[in-house]
């Protein structure tokens, strides 16, 4: 697949636009967080209370503490050194979370078999190499555990994808 963004690049980009991302979370996230999202990922999961769960790829952390306030014991990753600063600014001090700088196409910085369960909300889609996060995400769960993730729907833009012109069709847009 041809590679348009690098992981480095990627970072500085996260790190630019975290403020202005985040700007309109509530302690729900964002609108498409609090219709969309929040409701189809937690129809998916079980009780989380007294769980191990890793956030993989926390963002600034709402997931993180939606599940701390549910009972679950947090792990939250991130590769933005900005959007990790945003999360810890707002999380309360004795909340169930630690959050950590890390790739989630490697996290050997995590002890394997620990996690009941993994989430990653809209970061999958984004990954310079996704099977190398596959497989992290397989080690670090327990034989029972379960993976809940949500990407972005294929017809919208990502790194590595671009639009191809049909001169064939009349665009009804006037492009
Ligand atoms: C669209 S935001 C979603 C954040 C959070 N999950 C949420 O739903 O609010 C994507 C986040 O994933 C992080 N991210 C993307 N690729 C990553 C990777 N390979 N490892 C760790 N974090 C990553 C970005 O820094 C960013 O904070």
């Amino acid at each position: 697949m041809k590679k348009t963004m690098t992981t480095e690049e990627a970072i500085k980009r996260w790190d630019m636009h975290a403020e202005v991302f985040t700007a309109g979370y509530t302690e729900l996230g964002d609108i498409s967080r609090r219709t969309l999202l929040n409701p189809t990922i937690f129809s998916l999961m079980d009780d989380v209370n007294e769980k191990n769960v890793l956030d993989a790829g926390c963002g600034e952390g709402y997931l993180s503490r939606i599940l701390a306030q549910k009972g679950a014991s947090v792990t939250a990753v991130d590769y933005s050194e900005k959007m990790l600063e945003l999360a810890k600014n707002r999380t309360e001090e004795d909340t169930n979370i630690i959050y950590n700088y890390g790739n989630c196409e490697n996290l050997d910085f995590l002890a394997g078999n620990q996690y009941d369960m993994i989430v990653s909300n809209m970061v999958l889609q984004d990954l310079e190499d996704y099977q190398a996060a596959f497989q992290e995400m397989y080690r670090l769960l327990k034989p029972s555990g379960s993976f809940i993730f949500s990407i972005l729907h294929p017809c919208f833009i990502t790194p590595n994808s671009g639009w191809i012109r049909n001169n064939k069709v009349k665009s009804s847009i006037g492009r």
